[in-house]
């Protein structure tokens, strides 16, 4: 435990939550900035949307520090590399990875670089990259070059890779599962995610494998995994050569997990589907104009699914209809919309109205705007 965690009354993070479950010891020096419990809000529309009394809640994962569930992984897998004595940590991503690793790496006081498909990049994840002072390397590749390069890479003496490749991020992000049971008395019944590399899918279904064991929960959630349609290689069965969505975080041909999240899907009765860009933009325009939450793109997938698995043409492969009445449903929302602002503001519907500093003219617009 370092000094700051130590202070009176510092919120904990997901290590001292929930230390017994996690590979550390009195030795890990714990690099943490009070991650992890992050809302879990119910959702009267979504309930109402899916019907027959289940209730569905979304976990804002956004709320995290750097503004993305990727602070789970990173405390843990920040804490074992200053543990090992790495003189650098190095991640390939699509944005949100690099920027958690370049935060843990600046309070842990140790050097960082982030590899980064070229142009790629969300604005936000990079401005957070170079403000937390890591060493930004943009490759003229897509994400699947940049983890195929941080692989080599991981061989030289003093570096730790700290991509889900790396089983420290893994165990740091089942503590999701955790929060969830804790919340909820047990687990849900039905849990939906976006799907890019696979790791964050692999590591609720740890969590909730290892609570279900230790009789935290009476029941296993069926996992449901969405990818985007251009970037499907789990639903498609084949490594995808240029992946491509307007979804950036989860732009990936090659995942790392693929197997471990084909076994989860598998081992929990549940399944992996896509969603189209347009789908997963309308789901984001409607988390945020019905329910208050601006979530980046990739983080409305599984939003964006349920929308598609409660229609009457949802596929035969879908556990919804599965699932009992008055079940229970979590969907992740994993970043912050402000992550993304083009996302957003690229809409031509997203124009401030001009106006004069006349009441009478806001009124009229007021008035049309109705
Ligand atoms: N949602 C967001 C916002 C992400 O950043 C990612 C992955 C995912 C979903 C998918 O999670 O990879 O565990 O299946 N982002 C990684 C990155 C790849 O580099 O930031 P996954």
């Amino acid at each position: 435990m370092n000094a700051s965690q130590k202070a009176h009354g510092a919120t904990i993070g997901v290590i001292e939550r929930y230390r017994e479950h996690l590979p550390v010891t009195a030795a890990t020096p714990i690099v943490s900035l009070s991650e992890g419990s992050t809302p879990l809000i119910y959702s009267s529309r979504l309930s109402a949307l899916v019907g027959r009394g289940c209730r569905v809640y979304l976990k804002h994962e956004g709320s995290n520090p750097t503004g993305s569930f990727k602070d789970r992984g990173m405390t843990v897998a920040v804490s074992k590399a200053a543990e090992s004595g790495a003189r650098l940590v190095v991640c390939a991503s699509t944005g949100n990875t690099s920027a958690a690793a370049a935060a843990y790496a600046a309070r842990a006081g140790i050097q960082c670089a982030v590899l980064l498909p070229a142009g790629k990049i969300a604005t936000g994840k990079l401005a957070q990259a170079f403000v937390y002072g890591a060493v930004v390397i943009a490759l003229d590749g897509n994400f699947d070059q940049c983890l195929k390069l941080v692989r080599e890479l991981s061989t030289e003496p003093g570096i730790s890779v700290v991509n889900s490749i790396n089983p420290y991020r893994l165990e740091g992000q089942k503590t999701a599962a955790f929060e969830i049971i804790d919340a909820l008395g047990d687990a849900p019944h039905l849990h939906l995610l976006p799907v890019g590399n696979a790791g964050n899918t692999t590591a609720y279904w740890r969590g909730y494998v290892e609570y279900h064991k230790l009789n935290r929960a009476t029941r296993r959630p069926r996992m449901l995994g969405f990818e985007a349609a251009g970037a499907a290689p789990i639903y498609y069965g084949r490594v995808i050569e240029h992946p491509e969505t307007a979804a950036s975080a989860i732009r990936i041909g090659n995942p790392a997990s693929w197997n471990l999240a084909n076994a989860a899907f598998q081992e929990s009765g549940g399944a992996i589907d896509i969603v189209t860009d347009e789908e997963i933009f309308a789901a984001q325009r409607w988390l945020a104009s019905n329910e208050g939450l601006f979530v980046e793109p990739a983080s409305a997938a599984a939003v964006a699914g349920l929308f598609r698995c409660r229609t009457p043409a949802a596929c035969a492969i879908c556990p919804v209809p599965k699932i009992p009445d008055d079940a229970v449903v979590v969907c992740t929302l994993t970043g912050h919309g402000l992550k993304d602002t083009a996302a957003v503001l690229n809409d031509d519907r997203a124009k401030p109205i001009a106006a004069p500093a006349d009441k009478a003219a806001i009124l009229s617009i007021l008035e049309k705007a109705k």
